[in-house]
């Protein structure tokens, strides 16, 4: 059977280039079009087109203060206008963090993701690794985190972009796949009997 042709979009804020490194592998594996939030919490003008156009939205933010960056806040704040007419209703929603500490508080944010896709009408995608919790577990292991409800990664305070750990950014891509093929199963044509 062939799969049905889907559309999915990364909307993410990255202050200094941790999460965006996440939103690249999360949206090589969703194979999702990168949309991003500015400095100023402004997305293109066409970002919000592509957003009410697509079959799944992911959310990406670095935990800042134990939430999602006031940048990604305005974004969600912004997104009352297509709430208002529906636009968003029935997609499918996932999302992703990042953030210097271990835990750092980085539950609240992905919570916030699921909030924020419940008030849209979607339907949250789990993140279904098993975490790496055993003494033989590594760095580079995906879900490193133990998270259940989407990504989590971890970047050092001192670490640059491009030391980000190989598991957590395995992790992000794996998760695009799956929000790739949830997607694929809720776009399947109506069965007729
Ligand atoms: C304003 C601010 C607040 C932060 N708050 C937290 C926090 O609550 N918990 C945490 O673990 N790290 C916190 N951090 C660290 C960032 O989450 C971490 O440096 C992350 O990698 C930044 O991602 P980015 O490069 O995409 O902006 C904070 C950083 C900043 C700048």
């Amino acid at each position: 059977m062939t799969q049905p042709h889907i559309t999915t979009a990364v909307v993410y804020h990255s202050g200094y280039g941790h999460t965006k490194r996440l939103a690249e592998a999360v949206a090589e594996g969703a194979a999702a079009s990168l949309i991003t939030i500015d400095a100023e919490g402004n997305i293109p003008e066409d970002g919000w087109e592509t957003l009410n156009a697509v079959d799944a939205i992911i959310f990406g933010s670095p935990t800042y203060m134990g939430g999602p960056s006031w940048q990604f806040k305005k974004f969600a704040d912004a997104s009352s206008k297509p709430w208002f007419e529906d636009r968003w209703k029935n997609k499918v929603f996932g999302g992703f963090t990042n953030s210097a500490s271990i835990n750092g508080d980085k539950l609240n944010t992905l919570q916030y993701f699921v909030l924020l896709a419940g008030q849209h009408g979607g339907l949250w995608v789990s993140l279904a690794i098993k975490p790496a919790n055993v003494k033989a577990s590594r760095r580079d292991d995906p879900n490193r985190m133990g998270s259940y409800i989407a990504p989590m990664a971890q970047a050092d305070a001192d670490a640059a972009p491009g030391e980000m750990s190989k598991g957590d950014l395995e992790t992000a891509r794996l998760y695009g796949v799956r929000v790739a093929e949830i997607t694929r199963v809720f776009a399947r044509p109506p069965r007729h009997h």
